[in-house]
């Protein structure tokens, strides 16, 4: 185990298509001045799945000059083309193919992707939700048992594990209760994910113990209650330091909402979670 600082920028929902312009050249700028030891993208890199915000997307991830995993989020899935949505899902990625739900070995620590994200959930419908396949936590809980003894695990993925909104008990990932237990059992020292826009530090119990969920912002101008933002995240032993990094000098506490809703929309119901900063906006902007 090494005592080094591990420095990880963890950047969620850009939104190619939505993308806040101003933002996503200064996360650009810092990855280029700071180079942190890698880059985590946890999902939603485009609006709705078009060629043209792959195509931008890609070109800005590939201009990264660092280690990257990119995770897959809901956006990411075509939703008009339904033969691509079931039989090529990730056709559109494939300049950064090798960087999709790609694990990250850093000296001491493992980045493993855990996919959240699936074509056609027969429950219900939207499909706009996580779901943890018996599959997909059978592939990250393997990867995590192979790892060297003694090396610790983020856990990336794009949705929220909590299986239900603690206010109501509704529905929010499909089998991620099981999931979050299982991954607690194990030497994860967090689970990262996007997909709510609003970052957050929190932790859950589990049967299996306590487990850490840590949350980045968007990058887009889809925003939910704070400011555009990138999670800078420091590792030192067992330790995980944030900062939820901003434009507006916004304080990390301040950026941080206290539960997590069910989506990325600006609250609409009393009792939805707000950040303290409270940038809410009143309608989202148009999508084209
Ligand atoms: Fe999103
Ligand atoms: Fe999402």
């Amino acid at each position: 185990m090494t005592e080094r600082p591990i420095r990880l920028f963890h950047i969620s929902d850009i939104h190619f298509g939505l993308e806040d312009a101003r933002a996503i050249r200064w996360a650009q700028d810092a990855v280029a001045d700071e180079r942190p030891d890698a880059v985590i993208i946890t999902g939603d890199l485009t609006m709705r799945a078009r060629s043209r915000e792959f195509t931008a997307a890609c070109h800005w991830i590939q201009a990264l000059d660092v280690p990257v995993s990119v995770e897959v989020g809901n956006h990411d899935i075509p939703y008009f083309n339904l033969y691509e949505r079931f039989f090529a899902p990730y056709r559109r990625f494939r300049a950064i193919e090798h960087l999709v739900e790609a694990e990250i070995d850093l000296p001491g620590l493992a980045i493993v992707p855990l996919k959240t994200t699936t074509r056609a959930q027969w429950q219900r419908f939207p499909w706009s939700n996580g779901w943890v396949t018996a599959a997909a936590l059978q592939q990250t809980l393997t990867a995590i048992d192979a790892l060297p003894a003694g090396t610790r695990a983020l856990v990336a993925c794009h949705h929220p594990l909590p299986e239900r909104r603690e206010k109501d008990g509704k529905l929010l990932t499909i089998n991620g209760d099981h999931a979050m237990a299982a991954l607690a059992g194990r030497n994860v020292l967090a689970v990262l994910s996007g997909h709510i826009h609003d970052p957050f530090d929190l932790t859950a119990q589990t049967e299996q113990g306590p487990l850490r969920m840590i949350g980045a912002g968007t990058l887009s101008r889809r925003i939910r209650s704070t400011p555009p933002s990138f999670n800078e995240l420091v590792v030192i032993g067992d330790t995980v330091r944030v900062t939820a990094r901003n434009l507006e000098q916004v304080h990390t506490a301040d950026m941080q909402i206290p539960a997590l809703p069910e989506n990325a929309l600006p609250p609409r119901e009393p009792g939805e979670p707000v950040a303290p900063v409270a940038h809410v906006p009143a309608v989202d902007p148009p999508v084209h």
